[in-house]
């Protein structure tokens, strides 16, 4: 059966920082990743067919640079728009908007950001890419922590609402593989 292939970018520097959104370069962390990516990929991969999707960012598209795969960016898969909280750090947000921090806190999947993104706004905006990805195509998708939450959330049938609580680590590649019984899940850690 075919599988699809989940990745968030290599660490940027303003994961580095703690800092939210942006569209920073990869950290040296980040660029060992996108290094030790091909041979992680070509692991699992075998020479079955598949196509890279990436967000319109840096840190993505520079994480899957090694990778000789058909491209396709996708301003869909974008990270959620922290809007004016765009660039700062979590003890920043606290600090500046204490009642939208403690909003946030108590519906963290309703929440939107002033001039930005909920989660529910995220899971709206890629309907059409998880129709894409229904299509029954190999793809590897490599993009960021709360769109990939959103992602992952659908394809191992956890209601929407939980998204925001979908453990996605750095550095790991998430191999799915739908099955009749469900969805098969591999994940492989980068040894960096
Ligand atoms: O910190 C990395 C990041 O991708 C931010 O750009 C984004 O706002 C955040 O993670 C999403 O995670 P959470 O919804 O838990 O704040």
């Amino acid at each position: 059966p075919r599988s699809i292939w989940l990745s968030r970018h290599g660490e940027s520097q303003y994961n580095v920082e703690g800092k939210i959104g942006g569209d920073a370069d990869l950290s040296v962390r980040g660029y060992a990743y996108a290094q030790a990516l091909p041979e992680l990929v070509a692991k699992s991969v075998g020479d079955a067919e598949i196509t890279l999707w990436t967000s319109t960012m840096k840190r993505t598209i520079q994480t899957a640079h090694h990778l000789k795969y058909p491209k396709k960016q996708w301003k869909a898969l974008d990270e959620l728009d922290a809007g004016v909280c765009d660039g700062l750090t979590y003890e920043e947000i606290e600090e500046k908007y204490p009642v939208d921090f403690r909003a946030r806190d108590d519906d963290k999947y309703n929440y939107r950001y002033h001039g930005g993104e909920s989660y529910r706004d995220v899971v709206t905006r890629l309907e059409p890419i998880i129709m894409e990805m229904e299509r029954g195509e190999n793809i590897m998708v490599v993009t960021h922590q709360a769109v990939l939450r959103c992602i992952y959330a659908y394809f191992m049938n956890v209601p929407q609402d939980q998204s925001p609580w979908m453990e996605i680590p750095l550095h790991t590649v998430i191999k799915l593989t739908p099955r009749a019984y469900g969805t098969q899940e591999e994940r492989f850690k980068a040894d960096i």
